[in-house]
């Protein structure tokens, strides 16, 4: 009952705050099927704040909307030194009550092994997208330099597993390492609604 008095009182704030007039258009639809008529706000794409000094940097990234079912984003990432070990990541997830408050959703992140291989199985994804827009192109082994990623479509899918029945506020981190030592912490930072939390009250 205390968790369902907090979220509603989360939505309310949140409405005041977020859901002007022009929500629909901030928002995307997430999940076209009737049972997932719920709608995606993609907050931030960024370095984790308090991991500014590892040797790859993305600074926050631009989140556009398209239309109603996809983001562009763009960013400018930076690799401060040459890459040359072997790169392990993890996946982890949180929900949260507010920006301060988050648990796990997930026991324990999950490990997606080698970063260069990932990246090539997920060639075709979302995730393939916006590395693919890369200029230069980002290619294993990883060499010092600014990339820039422009206009990098983003499309609802892989999000359409928050429900926002579980939580209204989502966080992923995205931490890598290589040879033993963290080289990269990218956070996501991702709000859902259902539509009927979306409805006009009056
Ligand atoms: C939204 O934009 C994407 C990418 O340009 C496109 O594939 C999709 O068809 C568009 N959807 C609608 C409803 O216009
Ligand atoms: C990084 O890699 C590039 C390409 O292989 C090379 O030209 C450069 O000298 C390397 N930089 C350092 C600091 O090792
Ligand atoms: C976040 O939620 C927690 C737990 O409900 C609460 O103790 C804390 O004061 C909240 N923080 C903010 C900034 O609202
Ligand atoms: C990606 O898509 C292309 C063209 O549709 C296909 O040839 C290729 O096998 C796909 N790659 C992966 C890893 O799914």
């Amino acid at each position: 009952m205390l968790n369902v008095n907090i979220s509603l009182l989360l939505v309310v704030i949140l409405g005041g705050i977020r859901l002007s007039d022009s929500y629909f258009y901030n928002g995307i639809k997430s999940g076209l099927e009737p049972d997932l008529k719920h709608s995606l706000f993609l907050d931030r794409v960024g370095q984790c704040r308090w991991q500014r000094d590892l040797p790859i940097f993305l600074s926050d990234m631009r989140i556009a909307q398209r239309n109603n079912t996809h983001y562009v984003v763009s960013g400018v990432l930076r690799v401060r030194r040459n890459i040359t070990q072997l790169t392990t990541a993890t996946v982890s997830i949180e929900i949260c009550q507010n920006a301060t408050s988050c648990r796990p959703f997930i026991d324990r992140p999950v490990a997606i092994g080698d970063v260069c291989r990932f990246v090539v199985d997920q060639r075709n994804s979302s995730l393939g997208e916006v590395l693919g827009r890369s200029v230069p192109p980002l290619v294993c082994p990883l060499v010092e330099g600014v990339y820039r990623i422009n206009d990098a479509l983003v499309d609802y899918k892989p999000f359409r597993y928050f429900s926002p029945h579980v939580s209204k506020l989502w966080r992923i981190d995205l931490v890598g390492e290589s040879d033993r030592k963290r080289v990269f912490c990218v956070r996501i930072e991702l709000y859902v609604y259902s539509w009927e939390d979306m409805l006009p009250r009056y």
